[in-house]
């Protein structure tokens, strides 16, 4: 049977497609360098699927050991989540982050082209378009960057059209997720951040199980229904069934596109506490906080090409999100590292 690979299994979005995928029946090979996650996440697959994970410890940054990999395995596909995803820490160390989003990319096509391997799914991001001029966002709106961490996002989404112009044997899907958020309805396998949350779903989260004693709310001055961010957030079991139509799709040959991956409407900080406050029973304390810098007003996505072009949408609503981020967080108090 064919193989996939999937880079960056072990990490939050990785780890919820291994399963979909394994569900789906697809063989795979998971490689990561654990910097931003742990085995733990892997075992816990193999618990929910029945089924053991071929999985090796590498690097994407290093060249050889692709080259290495890629000599033992013939893959159909590859699916690629490994990276550094942090906003505000990409401000703080730019280049490890074009290190390990451009050029380990580069390292993975290059090795990839030389063993013919044309097939990839990218882990983009809503971070493409910026701060775009109305909503929905569809997938021609312009793109832009305002930090290194979107614009590595960006540079590899262009490196990726680059790539297939030159060789249209090349297919791949550039997949912008807007927020995942939520958990395996299992509990077995979520969201662990390191240190205190950057992403307001965790943040939340921490403060339900208190963690953390008050949510601060960046700013509530904003143009939307109560003054506070409005964000596109998708259930992370329903993005994950996307990587799983997406290798469907290559099979039909669609050269480079871009999906947008999100539910295609909006809530609000408030109306995210409010939610997690009603559905955990917990209070969500908090305070009104000047505004984030870089935060756009408003962010949804029309998802309605990834309806048409994969057979696509989100299945989960809110209330999914917030029950399987709580039963995730009350069964992990301390995320994988939890006794
Ligand atoms: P994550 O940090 O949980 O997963 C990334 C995984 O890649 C981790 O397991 C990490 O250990 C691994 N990794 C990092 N650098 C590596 C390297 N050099 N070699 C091998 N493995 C490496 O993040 P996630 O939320 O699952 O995100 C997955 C992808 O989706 C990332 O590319 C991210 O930029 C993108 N994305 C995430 C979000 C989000 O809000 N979570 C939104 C849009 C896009
Ligand atoms: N927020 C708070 N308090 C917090 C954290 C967040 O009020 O403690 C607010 C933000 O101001 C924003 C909303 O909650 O209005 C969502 O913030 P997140 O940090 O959870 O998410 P962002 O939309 O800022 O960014 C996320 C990822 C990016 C990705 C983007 C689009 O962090 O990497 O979604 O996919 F690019």
């Amino acid at each position: 049977m064919s193989k996939i690979l999937v880079t960056g299994g072990a990490g939050y979005i990785g780890s919820h497609t291994c399963v979909e995928l394994i569900e789906a029946g697809y063989n795979i090979l998971v490689i990561d360098n654990f910097s931003n996650s742990c085995p733990e996440a892997l075992k816990r697959v193999e618990q929910i699927t029945g089924k053991s994970i071929a999985f090796e410890q590498i690097d994407i940054r290093d060249a050889n050991s692709l080259e290495e990999l890629f000599s033992r395995h013939q893959f159909e596909a590859v699916i690629h989540f490994a990276g550094l995803k942090a906003v505000g820490e990409s401000c703080q160390i730019p280049l490890e982050y074009y290190q390990n989003n451009v050029s380990g990319t580069l390292n993975l096509c290059q090795t990839m082209k030389a063993h013919g391997c044309h097939n990839l799914v990218f882990s983009s991001s809503a971070t493409v378009y910026g701060e775009p001029a109305s909503l929905p966002i569809t997938e021609d709106f312009p793109l832009s960057a305002t930090n290194p961490y979107g614009r590595s996002k960006l540079i590899i989404e262009d490196m990726m059209r680059d790539l297939h112009k030159s060789d249209n044997n090349w297919n791949i899907l550039l997949l912008r997720y807007f927020n995942p958020a939520g958990a395996h309805p299992s509990g077995l396998i979520g969201e662990d951040p390191n240190g205190i949350p950057n992403n307001l779903m965790p943040y939340i989260s921490q403060v339900a199980i208190g963690k953390l004693e008050k949510l601060q709310v960046f700013g509530d001055d904003y143009d939307t229904v109560d003054g506070t961010g409005v964000r596109d957030y998708i259930h992370v079991v329903d993005l994950a069934k996307g990587h799983v139509k997406a290798l469907d799709k290559l099979n039909q040959k669609p050269g480079c596109t871009a999906y947008n991956l999100g539910v295609g409407s909006g809530y609000s900080v408030l109306q995210m506490a409010a939610a997690f406050a009603k559905i955990s029973g917990r209070e969500i304390p908090h305070e009104i906080v000047e505004r984030r810098p870089g935060d756009i007003a408003n962010c949804y996505a029309d998802p309605s090409l990834a309806m048409q072009a994969l057979g696509w949408q989100a299945e989960l609503g809110l209330e999914a999100m917030v029950e399987d981020g709580w039963n995730w967080q009350k069964k992990n108090m301390d995320g994988y590292h939890t006794n």
